[in-house]
């Protein structure tokens, strides 16, 4: 009943094409988001050193941008998850951003992330977790239900939950309710996602009526002296062995699902340390060993 597929093609992306000679276009890097670019001031208690400048992250991104006749709120992937034995001070994540930039400066971007991550500081463990996340400029907001924000609705399901079993996929959605303005989070494991629980409108108010930036890819951050951790799988998509993102879905306003077809921009902080593939039948490959920095 809330899905259904459209088998569309996106025309800005044939219009990118057209434009690069088929190479996924670059956009300017723009930063992922506040609550991103500076964890250490939203949660201090993590520790994170942030504070004096010693946190290097690297973002490697498709982005779909609102246009001016068409818009997306939500989106629905399936990404292969990893694990890895990381340090404190070493971040790695795999997801989908759901990003609101208000009027330009970071203090007034709203944004919601979800997916999976390796975040020692976060859970003084190494395992890879399933996670939702939201903020609000850089000093407001937190992880799963580390704070009141998201509203879990599931019996079984938790942000935060330990993602189990040998090579698992995991296939997220999150899209905004119409009628009630909440950003509804879905959640599958080897499976159809399920709804884990919802962020209320209230919360982001940022995004309340405003067209929103989608963007899916990886993550990574550390504080030196630790090094760069993988990101993926640690295998660049030119090694054919990288990690994936695919079935790749944008959610109309109306919940209705549009399958990406064609390849979509990208933003990316270090092309040669953590690269991105095109997009092909919806599923694009990324991430890298590290970066010396
Ligand atoms: C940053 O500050 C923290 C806390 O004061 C300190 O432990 C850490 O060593 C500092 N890092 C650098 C690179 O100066
Ligand atoms: C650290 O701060 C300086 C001065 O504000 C800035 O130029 C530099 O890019 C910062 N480095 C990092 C890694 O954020
Ligand atoms: C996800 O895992 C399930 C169960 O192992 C498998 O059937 C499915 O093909 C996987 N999906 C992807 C995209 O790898
Ligand atoms: C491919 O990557 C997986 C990890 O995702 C690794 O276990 C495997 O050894 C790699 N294969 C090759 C040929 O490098």
């Amino acid at each position: 009943m809330e899905k259904f597929t459209h088998q569309i093609v996106l025309f800005v992306v044939l219009l990118m094409n057209a434009t690069t000679g088929g190479r996924s276009s670059s956009l300017d890097y723009l930063d992922t988001a506040p609550f991103e670019i500076r964890p250490g001031f939203l949660q201090p208690s993590l520790g994170l050193a942030s504070g004096n400048n010693s946190t290097y992250s690297y973002t490697t991104h498709h982005v779909w941008l609102p246009g001016s006749d068409i818009s997306y709120y939500g989106v629905e992937a399936t990404l292969d998850v990893h694990s890895f034995s990381l340090e404190p001070g070493q971040l790695s994540e795999g997801g989908v951003w759901v990003i609101s930039r208000g009027d330009g400066k970071p203090s007034s971007a709203n944004g919601i992330q979800l997916g999976w991550h390796i975040y020692p500081r976060l859970y003084k463990d190494s395992h890879t977790h399933f996670y939702v996340g939201w903020g609000i400029g850089v000093a407001k907001g937190c992880f799963n239900l580390n704070c009141p924000g998201f509203k879990k609705t599931s019996p079984n399901i938790a942000p935060g939950d330990i993602i189990h079993g040998n090579k698992p996929n995991i296939t997220i959605r999150i899209l905004k309710e119409k009628k009630s303005g909440d950003w509804h989070v879905y959640y599958g494991l080897n499976s159809f996602p399920e709804k884990v629980g919802y962020f209320p409108s209230s919360l982001l108010p940022g995004m309340i009526d405003k067209p929103v930036e989608l963007r899916f890819g990886g993550y990574v951050s550390h504080d030196k002296p630790t090094p760069s951790p993988p990101m993926g799988n640690g295998y660049v998509p030119s090694s054919g062995n990288a990690t994936s993102i695919s079935s790749l879905n944008l959610i109309d306003a109306n919940g209705f699902h549009h399958a990406v077809e064609g390849d979509l921009p990208f933003s990316v902080s270090r092309e040669e340390c953590y690269p991105i593939s095109d997009i092909e039948y919806g599923r694009f490959f990324y991430g890298g060993a590290g970066c010396s920095d």
